[in-house]
């Protein structure tokens, strides 16, 4: 890296790449793709495994340490997420200046960003210990400000989380238990939502993890990082894309209509896009996407509603474009977010809250990503060059003269 680097600065020769399309912006041990085989593994496991055999908290340990737990260290992490899982009570204030239709995710934007002003024993970026109560802050507090943000929209009270219930549960509890009503977390409904957490837990250098590595890049405060982490992943193109998909789908409203719109999808005058399909580095059916498929029919079973219109016009819209010229050729396939809203939506999640959950579960990644990069010998700041196009440098005009 330093021979590369020196090269390139005695010569001032630097890629010109935007998008990233071909250019690595680090190393890390955490997240492989094969977009060519449709391979996702973390620290070296298959997602699927993972998927299968894990709950969410093992594979953040996993992600963020490295190894899975044995049961020893699994139950103590447990038990260390557990305890920082409530949000200073000042916090609770945050949230009230917000207007109650503010989207979920401005709001969270603003209370992680805000956490940096709270939290000040977690802040030394050069203390590995600090650095570690920073990560498990962000992972247990999750879930809080996420049904928070929720709980603020609906003008309901907030809930506080519960010592005896998992990850998933305790998610669940915040979002849909009220003072009056204790929610009766279903555990088909907490084995999907944990599974979704997974399957959205890490996924290398897409536009969020990127910026958080950005940002982190110039030591700044992790909590400022995670709070532009949500800012990057809010996109339609990123991580909105599943409310994205939601939004389309009730556009299309039935199967007669997918022709029309596929037409519109292929259309270069058109900006409209499959929305839930396609990927920068999938060229091959997102594995995740397999699993979410599947986990979606469970939850559709478990709560006795298989003939979701949704559902069979998303089944169909994915028929119609995987025997479509255009998509083929383009290998253009459902990606994580095609069927994840459709799961939400199931168990009333409302749409506006879909990136929300995936800001939750990609917390884990980003705060991962940021102390690999922390602790990178060759990491430096992030300052990428640019081609300049402007004019070249010409004559001051004073104000008078100006035409
Ligand atoms: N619908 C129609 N055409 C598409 C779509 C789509 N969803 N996605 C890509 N294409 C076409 C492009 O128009 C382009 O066609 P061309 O070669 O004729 O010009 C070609 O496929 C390649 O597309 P690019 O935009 O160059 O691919 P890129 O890697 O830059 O974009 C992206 C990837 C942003 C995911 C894109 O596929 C997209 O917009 N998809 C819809 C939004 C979405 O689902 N995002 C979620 C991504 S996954 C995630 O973040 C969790």
């Amino acid at each position: 890296v330093a021979d590369i680097r020196k090269l390139y600065a005695e010569q001032d020769i630097f890629t010109y790449d935007p998008g990233f399309t071909s250019t690595g912006s680090c190393k890390s041990a955490i997240t492989y793709i094969d977009g060519d085989e449709g391979v996702l593994l973390h620290r070296g496991y298959a997602i699927a495994d993972l998927a299968e055999n894990c709950e969410f908290l093992e594979v953040a340990y996993l992600i963020l340490k490295g190894e899975l737990p044995n049961p020893e260290q699994k139950a103590k992490f447990e038990k260390d997420i557990i305890r920082h899982s409530m949000l200073n009570e000042q916090i609770n204030f945050f949230y009230r200046g917000f207007r109650r239709d503010a989207h979920p995710m401005a709001v969270m934007c603003g209370v992680v960003g805000a956490m940096a002003a709270f939290y000040h024993d977690s802040t030394d970026i050069n203390d590995p210990h600090q650095r570690m109560i920073a990560s498990y802050r962000l992972i247990a507090k999750m879930p809080t400000v996420t049904g928070w943000a929720y709980k603020y929209m609906q003008g309901q009270p907030f809930m506080y989380p519960q010592n005896g219930l998992s990850y998933a549960e305790n998610f669940l509890h915040l979002m849909f238990a009220t003072p009056c009503e204790q929610y009766k977390v279903s555990p088909v409904l907490a084995k999907a939502m944990d599974r979704i957490l997974i399957l959205h837990a890490d996924h290398e250098q897409n536009a969020s993890t990127s910026t958080v590595r950005l940002a982190g890049s110039s030591g700044a405060n992790p909590f400022a990082c995670i709070a532009a982490g949500i800012a990057s992943l809010w996109g339609p193109a990123h991580g909105g894309a599943n409310e994205a998909v939601l939004n389309m789908l009730g556009e299309i409203g039935s199967v007669e209509r997918i022709p029309e719109f596929i037409k519109k999808a292929k259309d270069k005058d058109d900006p409209f896009r499959l929305m839930g399909f396609g990927h920068r580095v999938y060229k091959n059916y997102d594995p995740r996407a397999k699993i979410m498929q599947k986990t979606c029919h469970e939850v559709l079973d478990e709560l006795g509603v298989q003939d979701e219109p949704l559902l069979k016009l998303a089944m169909e819209l994915e028929r119609i474009a995987l025997e479509d010229d255009y998509f083929v050729s383009r290998k253009l396939f459902p990606n994580v977010d095609f069927y994840s809203g459709i799961i939400f939506r199931a168990m009333g999640i409302p749409t506006q809250m879909f990136t929300s959950l995936f800001a939750l579960a990609r917390t884990v990644g980003w705060i991962a990503q940021w102390n690999e990069m922390l602790t990178d010998p060759d990491q430096k700041i992030g300052r990428p060059r640019q081609l300049y196009v402007g004019e070249p440098q010409r004559a001051f005009i004073p104000l008078d003269k100006r035409a």
